[in-house]
């Protein structure tokens, strides 16, 4: 079977993996937004074993590209079938007894800069909603710093996504931190990575009291 398969996805994987190894517990609960080829998908669950992972996408030809991956490496055991989720949606379509389910992470790799912003604002509603108490978001992909000088290959990489679609484009940081902070999250941690990207983790501010 032909599997839809990114190079990228290829490249990262084992970075972010090292660095999820590193800030994850044992075990827990992981909502993937934007799976894509569901390579990552695949990857975490193979290394992380007392994980489980719900992928989602909002392509539909995806979703089933994902599953058939999945049923490959053997791991429907700790991978749940691929949901068909879009940020957008109001309501994300993942309830346990009729209220939001709750995960302990929700991972997004590479989709903030290949959208509308609107995107942004619907991931961090969204993971305001489905985070555990103690949950973490983490982002990963390309972003703007302000201070920061833009690597040349971010410069040329933002110029071409900006070509391809007007409302897409490399997010300043700072805009996706108030974006994150409307909704009650907080940026808490930066790493930088390869290729001149960050791995952000997010998490629900401290109560005021
Ligand atoms: C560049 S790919 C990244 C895929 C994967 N996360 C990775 O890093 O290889 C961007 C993905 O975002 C998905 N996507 C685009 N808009 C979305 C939305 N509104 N909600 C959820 N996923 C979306 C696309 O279908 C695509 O699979």
């Amino acid at each position: 079977m032909n599997l839809p398969f990114s190079p990228a996805a290829e490249r990262n994987q084992q970075v972010i993996l090292e660095r999820l190894q590193a800030l994850l517990p044992d075990s827990g609960s992981a909502l993937e937004i934007a799976s894509g080829t569901g390579q990552h998908a695949v990857g975490f669950a193979q290394h992380l074993p007392g994980w489980r992972w719900q992928p989602s996408e909002a392509d539909e030809a995806l979703v089933s590209a994902i599953d058939a991956r999945v049923q490959i490496a053997g791991l429907q055991a700790r991978v749940r079938p691929a949901l068909r989720l879009d940020v957008l949606a109001r309501s994300w379509p993942i309830q346990c007894d009729g209220q939001p389910e709750a995960f302990d992470l929700i991972f997004c790799a590479n989709l903030l800069h290949i959208s509308p912003w609107p995107v942004c604002e619907g991931l961090m509603h969204g993971a305001a909603t489905h985070l555990a108490p103690e949950g973490r978001l983490v982002t990963y992909g390309p972003y703007l710093e302000d201070g920061v000088p833009t690597a040349p290959g971010n410069q040329a990489f933002d110029a071409s996504l900006r070509a391809n679609n007007a409302a897409w484009g490399i997010r300043r940081l700072e805009a996706v931190a108030q974006q994150a902070q409307a909704t009650g999250l907080a940026l808490r941690e930066r790493y930088a990575m390869p290729a001149n990207n960050l791995l952000v983790v997010w998490a629900r501010e401290p109560a005021a009291y």
